[in-house]
Formats: C-alpha cells, sequence, structure tokens
C-alpha cells in the first residue's frame, strides 16, 4: 500500500468492530446443526441475503467467505483513501487481465474484494442507480416484471438511508430527498467538503447547458446530464454491506459466518423428478488442507462475485461441457454461458494541470497537510477525507447523427441511458499513470458506458486456489473505440467552459498529444484501463431462452436448491457504477429465496399441460 499517510497513527483509535461467537475461521469448529441456507461470499450481495434471511428466526443460515474481517484499518473506512486499498493489499484478489488487443496488449489489474463486504468494503463508493431503461429491459429480456424499474423502486427504497453530508450543508437542489430511502441499512449522501471545482462545474452546466446539462438528481431514472455525486458515505465514513448488512445482524443466533475458507465446489444432492438438486458445499482453507462438505437444507447462494462465482461452477462441472471435459473435469450440467459474456466498462484519466494550489494532491506531496486531514477526519469525520473521488459526474449520449449508428446498432437500452460518463475529480486520478508527486491537477475520467465488447471468464487449473482467465475484452469493438474518442473530445470541450479559464493550464502531456483521430486512438489505447464492473457472466434470462445461465428468480438453469446473487446475474451492464442496482436486486432476490419462488420451474409444468397456451 503506498503510504503517504502513516496509518499507525489512528489505528489506536479504533476498535475492531467485528467479534462475535457467530463467526468462525476454522470449519472444523463449526456447530453440527443444519442450515437452511448456505451463503457463498460475504461481500456487496451476499451479506444482504443473509441479513434478509435470518429475519426469520426459524432459518438458519451460515455465510462461507474466503477473505478475513475488517480488521480495524481506518483505511478502509476513509472514503477519499478508497484508492489504496487496491490491487495487491491484504484485501483483495490480486488478478490480472490477460493481455488486451483493444488496449495495444496491455495487461490490467483486476482487483476484487477479499475481505467481509468484498468489493463494496474496497470500491471507490460511487452510489448511481442507472436508467429507467435499463432496468425495462431487464424485465423484458427475462420476462419478469418485478425486473422493472418499477418493480425494484420499493426495493431501493428498503435498501437506502439517505444522511446529511458530512459539513452539515444545504442540500437543497443538489439530491431530491424524495427520491431516496429514509431507513434502509445503507448509507448514502452528497458531498460533504465543497471543492473550488464545484462552483466552476455550476457555471460550466450553465454556459454550456445544451450538451452539459444540471441534472438535479441523476439517481431519478434519468441520469442524462450533469449532477452531485451521490455515493455510499454517512457521516463521512463507507458505508459496505460489511458495515451496513453483515456487522449489525451478526447477534442473530441463526446466522454462523466460516471465514479465511474457500468454497471449492458445489455438487448435486438428489433430484426433483428428472431436475437435479444441487444442496451440497465444499470448502477448504488451502489446496493441501483438508477438505469439508455440508449440505443445505433448503437452498445455496452464490455470491460469489462476476469472477468466482463463474469458476465455482466451472469447478462443480457446471458450463460449457467440451471445455470443461478438456480441462478434465466431468461436465455435470452443460451450461455453455457460464463465464461468457463478460461485460466492463472501460476507464480513462484525462488529466490536466491546474492554476491550484487546493486539489488534493497536497496530501501526496506535504505529510504535514496530510496527517493534519487526517488527524481532522479522526476527531470528527470532517475535512478533505469524507467524500469519495469527486463531488460532480455527467452522464451523456452520442448524437442521434453520429456517423457510427451506420455501422452499429445503439447498444443502450433507451434514450435515458448514456454511452458515456464523465468523473470531475480535484486532483490526479489515474491507474495507468502514476502520481508525478507534485503539482496540481484536475482530472475529467471518461467511462465508456455502453460497450459492445465482450470478454470472458475461464478455467486456467482444475486448482480451486489458482486465478481464473481473465479477459475484459476492453475497447475491443469499432462502436467502444470510437465512443471512448468522443468522450474525450467532450471532456476538452468541457474543460474549455470558460470557468476554468485560468485555471486549467495544460492538458497532462499524453492528452495534449492527442489532437486528431488517429492520436486520439492511440492515447486512448494506451491510456485506457478498467473501473473493474465485470459483470453478465451467469446472466440471467428468460424461462424459455437458449442462453443465459439464470433464470429470472435466479435459479441456476436447469437446476433447483442454486441461486446466484451477485454482480454475474446482470444481462446488460448497468448503464452505472454497479453496487446501487445491485443492491437493489440483492434486496428482490431476498424475498425470491424467502418465498420460495420457482416460476420456471411451474412455467416448464405449464407448458407441458398446455403447449399452446
Ligand atoms: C477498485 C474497485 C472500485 C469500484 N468502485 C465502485 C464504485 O465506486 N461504485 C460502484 O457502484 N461500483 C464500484 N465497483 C464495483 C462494485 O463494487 C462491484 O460490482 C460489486 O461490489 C460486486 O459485488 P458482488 O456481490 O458481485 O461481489 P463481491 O462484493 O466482490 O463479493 C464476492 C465475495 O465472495 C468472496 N468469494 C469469492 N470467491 C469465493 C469462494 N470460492 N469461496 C468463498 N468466498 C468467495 C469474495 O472474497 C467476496 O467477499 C468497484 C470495483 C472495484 C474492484
Ligand atoms: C499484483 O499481483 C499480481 C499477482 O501476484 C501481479 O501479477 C501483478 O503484477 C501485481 N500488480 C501490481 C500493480 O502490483
Ligand atoms: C494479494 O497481495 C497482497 C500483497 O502482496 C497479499 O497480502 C495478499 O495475500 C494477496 N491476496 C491473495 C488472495 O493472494
Ligand atoms: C449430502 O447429500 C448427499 C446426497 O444426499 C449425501 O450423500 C451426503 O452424505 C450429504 N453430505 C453431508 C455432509 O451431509
Ligand atoms: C450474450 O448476451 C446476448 C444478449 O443478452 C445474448 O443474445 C447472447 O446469447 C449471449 N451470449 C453468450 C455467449 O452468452
Ligand atoms: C500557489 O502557491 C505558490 C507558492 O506559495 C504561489 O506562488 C502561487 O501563487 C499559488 N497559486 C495560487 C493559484 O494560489
Ligand atoms: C472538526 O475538527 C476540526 C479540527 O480538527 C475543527 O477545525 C472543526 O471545526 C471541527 N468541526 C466540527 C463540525 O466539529
Ligand atoms: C474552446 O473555446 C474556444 C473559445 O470559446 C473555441 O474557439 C474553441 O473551438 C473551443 N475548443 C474546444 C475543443 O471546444
Ligand atoms: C508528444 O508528441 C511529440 C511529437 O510527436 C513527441 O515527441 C512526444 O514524445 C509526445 N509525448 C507524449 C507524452 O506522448
Amino acid at each position: 500500500m503506498p503510504s503517504f499517510i502513516s496509518s499507525s497513527l489512528f489505528v489506536s483509535l479504533y476498535l475492531i468492530t467485528f467479534a462475535s461467537a457467530a463467526t468462525y475461521t476454522d470449519p472444523s469448529q463449526l456447530p453440527s446443526k443444519s442450515y437452511d441456507y448456505i451463503i457463498v461470499g460475504a461481500g456487496t450481495a451476499g451479506n444482504v441475503i443473509a441479513n434478509r434471511l435470518t429475519e426469520n428466526p426459524q432459518s438458519q443460515v451460515l455465510v462461507i467467505e474466503a477473505g478475513a474481517a475488517r480488521d480495524g484499518n481506518p483505511y478502509l473506512d476513509m472514503p477519499l483513501l478508497a484508492p489504496e486499498l487496491s490491487p495487491n493489499t491484504s484485501y483483495t484478489w490480486n488478478y490480472t487481465t490477460v493481455p488486451q488487443p483493444g488496449l495495444n496488449s496491455r495487461e490490467i489489474p483486476y482487483p476484487r474484494g477479499r475481505l467481509v463486504g468484498g468489493t463494496s468494503s474496497i470500491n471507490w463508493l460511487f452510489w448511481t442507480r442507472g436508467s429507467s431503461d435499463d432496468f425495462n429491459r431487464y424485465a423484458s429480456v427475462t420476462g419478469d416484471p418485478g425486473w422493472s424499474w418499477l418493480g425494484l423502486m420499493p426495493y431501493m427504497y428498503k435498501n437506502e438511508k439517505l444522511t446529511p453530508p458530512a459539513d452539515g450543508h444545504d442540500t437543497t437542489g443538489q439530491i431530491n430527498p424524495a427520491l431516496h430511502g429514509k431507513n434502509g441499512p445503507l448509507d448514502i449522501s452528497v458531498y460533504g467538503y465543497a471543492r473550488e471545482l464545484d462552483d466552476k462545474v455550476m457555471q460550466t452546466t450553465k454556459e454550456l447547458s445544451s450538451e452539459f446539462p444540471y441534472n438535479s438528481d441523476t439517481n431519478s431514472g434519468n441520469p442524462l446530464g450533469v449532477g452531485y455525486l451521490q455515493s455510499s458515505i454517512g457521516g463521512g465514513t463507507r458505508s459496505s454491506s460489511a458495515s451496513a448488512y453483515l456487522e449489525p445482524v451478526l447477534t442473530r443466533t441463526n446466522l454462523d459466518v466460516l471465514l479465511q475458507t474457500t468454497v471449492t465446489k458445489v455438487y448435486q444432492t438428489g433430484n426433483n423428478g428428472d431436475t437435479p438438486i444441487f444442496r451440497g458445499v465444499q470448502f477448504a482453507q488451502s489446496s493441501s488442507g483438508p477438505s469439508y462438505a455440508l449440505n443445505a437444507t433448503k437452498e445455496v447462494i452464490l455470491s460469489a462475485g462476476s469472477i468466482n462465482t463463474p469458476q465455482i461452477l466451472m469447478l462443480s462441472g457446471i458450463g460449457d461441457a467440451n471445455a470443461l471435459q478438456s480441462l478434465g473435469i466431468k461436465p455435470v450440467l452443460d451450461l455453455p454461458d457460464v463465464g461468457r459474456n463478460l461485460s466492463d466498462h472501460p476507464l480513462l484519466s484525462n488529466i490536466f494541470a491546474v492554476n491550484s494550489n487546493n486539489t488534493f494532491d497536497v496530501i501526496f506531496e506535504d505529510s504535514t497537510v496530510a496527517n493534519a486531514d487526517a488527524a481532522q477526519w479522526a476527531e470528527n469525520k470532517t475535512g478533505l477525507f469524507v467524500d469519495a473521488l469527486a463531488n460532480q459526474l455527467g452522464w451523456f449520449r452520442l448524437p442521434k447523427t453520429s456517423p457510427i449508428f451506420q455501422q452499429a446498432e445503439d447498444p443502450t437500452a433507451g434514450s435515458k441511458s448514456p454511452h458515456y460518463e464523465i468523473i470531475i475529480i480535484d486532483g490526479w486520478a489515474s491507474i495507468a499513470d502514476p502520481h508525478p508527486g507534485t503539482g496540481h491537477w484536475m482530472t475529467l475520467v471518461t467511462n465508456l458506458i455502453s460497450p459492445t465488447s465482450r470478454g470472458s471468464v475461464t478455467l486456467a487449473s482444475t486448482d480451486p486456489f489458482a486465478s481464473p482467465v481473465i479477459d475484459p475484452g476492453l475497447l475491443n469493438s469499432d462502436f467502444d473505440i470510437y465512443t471512448m474518442k468522443e468522450a474525450i473530445k467532450a471532456a476538452q470541450r468541457f474543460s474549455n467552459g470558460s470557468a476554468f479559464n485560468g485555471f486549467v493550464e495544460s492538458p497532462f502531456p499524453p492528452l495534449a498529444n492527442a489532437t486528431d483521430d488517429a492520436s486520439l486512438e492511440q492515447y486512448a489505447r494506451e491510456h485506457t484501463t478498467t473501473v473493474w464492473h465485470p459483470t453478465g457472466t451467469t446472466a440471467m434470462s428468460a424461462c424459455d431462452a437458449d442462453y443465459g445461465v439464470v433464470d429470472p428468480d435466479l435459479n441456476v438453469k436447469g437446476t433447483m436448491g442454486l441461486r446466484i446473487v451477485d454482480a454475474g446475474i446482470f444481462p446488460y451492464i448497468p448503464g452505472a457504477h454497479p453496487q446501487a442496482p445491485l443492491y437493489m436486486m440483492a434486496e428482490r432476490a431476498a424475498d425470491l429465496i424467502k418465498a420460495g419462488t420457482q416460476s420456471c420451474y411451474w412455467y416448464d409444468r405449464l407448458f407441458w399441460w398446455l403447449p399452446h397456451w
């Protein structure tokens, strides 16, 4: 971890929050009782399921998590320092992509959270729901109106707790409280530390209002335009599925959590008619150590994330039968789409030198300033460290007349869904290029939101402790590179607003060189990375679809007793940073599991009786 701040400064202020009789770190110590539900992964979605299922005191629930408990390191709680938590820390799976042809063959770090809370414990806290069109498309491709914007609305409210910003400022006009939950577990808020960019951004939304209009709440179902960022922060501190959903209910006696234990496969425990039932879970703490097994009496829920859930399925013989056979794994269920259709958002940091001494770059230059800001955060959760990287962001569509639409269909779900995003950051924020150590900067991050490229997760080996092969296919299509170039040009137009006169000095050299189409493309391919939103690897599809991995009730197709609830299930990548869509979908999934909903099973039976119904 880059240590521009000495973490030992505050560690002593913290108590370890995660200590309870309900948690185990040794599988052999588990009580010998039977569990109704076994949840694989105490991550973003898994903890929502664990919390909701244990609301019923009759339901016995076990959660198995590969990572450890949160350890009281304040970095986990300080929003501005979120980027320090990955890649390659004690809190991550240290994955790397295969060389990306669209990125001049570069390999990109591909961390996922590996601790209680999963990736919600290390992510960058952006809270963005996406457009109503995105969800309405999920409803139409799955045939389940429950996944529509209106169908999910009760779950958006159920999940959220809108909290005042850390500085207590008046947020009128920055967020519409009527659109947000007030009593849910997860804290959300707008910025709690004003920055010099705020006025410049607002002035630009007025001056260049046709391209960059102001949107007073980009989470209304229509995200288009520029608005204040909402984030999963309350009182200046990260709110995650660990802090909001799991840790508060560890006192429930019907919940057990097994940590530092990796699920290696799921297995068949019986049949219902001709449908195989998968309620068995195998787990271990290392490849050489002992292996354990447990059967759930009701269901197994895979919430290991969009990389590891397909890995577990394939290790279990569920996947493309031919591919599994060639690895020496006996196919149990031929489901070719497991691990396919990986869809991610490419990210590019466009950096400008600015004439200012107030950007957050000061903390990289002056440890006295950094420590003072950190001490202030520790004292009363105010100051520079209370916020995610940005105070504002915007979502945009390509013009209808864009020439690319003569060769490519519009991949978005509808006219409210963006093609690209611009994040406005008061400092240097780049994964591709390390901080130069001096200088003051503004970063306009451009993210490609509606990629047409698709990648995959496959197995490298039959060892459950080996990394899978990850290919997000970044910038692999003509549409994707076109749209990224248009996004860069839009960022250049934004930075050219008169509010930035005398403030923006010059683009950081690689961007300055990107002056024509060829150099823009070269710049994009050389500097793009990812915002780490892999989705779609266990995609949901309609009961009778001949593709996809889970049905609209999130059962693995052709099985009973086995569901998936994590970011793999999105049939299309949401036009948003995916945690908010995932939390609301996990809240609904918990209700489906509680009710034991099996619509496709009954649909099949009905179809058999009434073939022309
Ligand atoms: C660096 C980074 C920044 C991001 N920033 C944002 C952001 O600002 N806003 C946003 O909306 N999204 C962001 N995302 C994406 C978002 O956080 C994820 O899409 C989301 O959290 C994924 O949730 P999940 O439930 O699918 O998986 P996870 O939260 O990753 O949970 C999976 C859990 O399963 C565990 N696990 C995996 N394999 C096994 C196994 N075999 N046995 C037992 N346990 C296992 C993992 O350790 C983990 O705890 C970011 C992602 C990254 C990596
Ligand atoms: C992170 O660790 C992986 C696996 O050990 C390694 O391949 C990669 O180079 C490391 N990445 C960084 C950015 O240190
Ligand atoms: C990732 O790398 C960090 C730093 O080297 C290490 O502490 C951690 O154990 C690694 N994670 C895994 C899953 O190997
Ligand atoms: C799980 O179920 C299978 C099939 O019914 C059975 O053979 C096995 O013994 C069970 N395992 C455990 C740990 O109960
Ligand atoms: C990928 O997704 C598309 C759209 O949902 C679907 O038509 C296609 O069959 C999927 N392909 C794979 C390999 O899953
Ligand atoms: C930043 O600080 C330097 C050194 O103190 C000073 O010369 C410069 O004028 C300051 N710039 C601004 C924009 O305040
Ligand atoms: C928080 O603490 C800082 C000093 O560390 C102080 O300047 C500030 O006024 C305090 N804010 C509140 C709201 O108490
Ligand atoms: C920047 O603004 C100037 C003056 O308003 C204008 O002439 C120029 O075309 C703009 N450049 C871009 C890239 O928008
Ligand atoms: C920018 O272009 C010039 C002229 O082609 C070249 O010399 C320089 O190396 C380029 N700089 C960067 C950072 O790409």
